[in-house]
C-alpha cells in the first residue's frame, strides 16, 4: 500500500476522505493524520480527527495537532458551512483516543526523513499551513516527498470564500505559495473537481443504507453539511471536496487534468488566495502542478460507497 499523511481541518468532508482511506487497506496506509487551524480552530479539527478514527474503529492511528493559526494572517473559519464543531449532524461523544504529544511539523518531518525517500505521500485537504511550517524548518524534505495531492484551488469555476479564492488556499496564501515553489510534485483537486461531485439524496441514502455506525454518521454529516448549498444555490446536494484526494490515489483513472503552472497571489486585496492556472499555457513558467478539471462522478460515488461499507 502506498504510504500517506493525512494533514487535515475536519470538516464533514474532511472526514469522508479519511474513512475513504482507513476503508482502503490494500492500496493506502496512513502513517498519521495531522491536523490543522481551518474549517474550525485546531482544538476542534484535532478533536474530530479522532472522531472519525474512533468511528472507524481506528484507535491506532497516529493523531497529531499542528498549526493554530495561518503563516502570516489571522484564521478564517467556515462555521457557516461545517457547523459550531466542524462535524456537525450525528451526536457524537467526546473521543478518548489520545493525541499524540509530537507536533504534527514535527511528525511530518521526521517520517519524510525516517522513510526511504520518494515513498510518502502528502493528502492536504484543509490550509498548508503545516506543510509550508515542515518545508521552512527541514527544507530537505522536497526532494523526498513522493507526491502532494491536495484539495485547493479553483480556475474556470472561480472561488467560493471569496469570488476568486478557494477556501483551503485564501486561509493561507502564503503557505500555498511556498508549497508550490516547493519542487514537490503537486496534483491539484480544484473546485472545477470538487463541484462535480454533489450528494445527491440518493448517494447519501446508499451511505446510509450501509447501516454501520460509521457509514450512519457519514450519511447524517452530508445532510448536515449538504444544506449550505442546497439552501443557498438550489443544488442537488453539497460538493464532497475532500475525498477526491484520496480517491486519486486509488483510481486516478476517474480523473482527466494537464500539468500547468500555478501560481498564488498573496498581495491582492481583491484576489488574494486565487489560484492562478495556466491551463492554456499561455506563459513560458514551469509546470508545477498538475491540475484536475474532471472526474468521473459516479465512479467516485461508487468507490466511496464500497470503502465505507468495509469499515
Ligand atoms: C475546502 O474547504 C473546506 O471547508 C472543505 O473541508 C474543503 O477542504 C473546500 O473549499
Ligand atoms: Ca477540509
Amino acid at each position: 500500500p502506498r504510504k500517506i499523511i493525512i494533514d487535515t481541518d475536519p470538516g464533514q468532508d474532511d472526514a469522508a476522505a479519511i474513512m475513504l482511506a482507513l476503508g482502503s487497506p490494500a492500496e493506502i496506509e496512513v502513517l498519521g493524520i495531522t491536523a490543522v487551524a481551518g474549517n474550525v480552530p485546531l482544538a476542534l479539527t484535532s478533536r474530530n480527527a479522532r472522531l472519525v478514527c474512533e468511528l472507524c474503529n481506528r484507535r491506532d492511528v497516529k493523531v497529531f495537532a499542528g498549526a493554530e493559526k495561518p503563516i502570516a494572517r489571522p484564521l478564517v473559519t467556515a462555521e457557516h458551512v461545517h457547523g459550531k464543531t466542524g462535524l456537525d449532524g450525528p451526536q457524537l461523544d467526546e473521543p478518548t483516543m489520545p493525541l499524540q504529544s509530537q507536533h504534527a511539523v514535527d511528525f511530518i518531518i521526521e517520517t519524510l526523513l525516517s522513510e526511504p525517500s520518494g515513498t510518502v505521500t502528502l493528502c492536504t485537504l484543509g490550509a498548508l499551513t503545516n506543510i509550508a511550517l515542515a518545508l521552512q524548518k527541514a527544507p530537505e524534505i522536497a526532494p523526498r516527498v513522493r507526491e502532494l495531492v491536495m484539495m485547493g484551488g479553483g480556475f474556470f469555476e472561480g472561488g467560493n470564500i471569496t469570488p476568486a479564492a478557494e477556501f483551503n488556499i485564501y486561509v493561507d496564501p502564503e503557505a500555498a505559495d511556498i508549497v508550490l515553489k516547493s519542487g514537490i510534485p503537486v496534483v491539484m483537486m480544484p473546485l472545477d473537481v470538487t463541484h462535480r461531485v454533489l450528494t445527491h439524496k440518493a448517494r447519501v441514502r446508499r451511505i446510509s443504507d450501509i447501516g454501520t455506525p460509521a457509514a450512519i454518521a457519514m450519511a447524517q454529516m452530508l445532510e448536515f453539511f449538504e444544506r449550505f448549498d442546497i439552501e443557498k444555490y438550489g443544488t442537488d446536494g453539497g460538493p464532497l471536496h475532500d475525498p477526491t484526494v484520496i480517491a486519486y490515489l486509488i483510481r486516478p483513472e476517474l480523473f482527466t487534468g494537464r500539468d500547468c503552472n500555478v501560481e498564488i497571489e498573496t498581495k491582492s486585496e481583491l484576489t488574494l488566495g486565487m489560484t492562478v492556472v495556466d491551463w492554456w499555457q499561455v506563459t513560458g513558467r514551469k509546470h508545477n502542478a498538475k491540475v484536475m478539471r474532471f472526474i468521473d462522478d459516479q465512479g467516485f460515488f461508487d468507490l466511496l460507497t464500497e470503502r465505507l461499507a468495509r469499515l
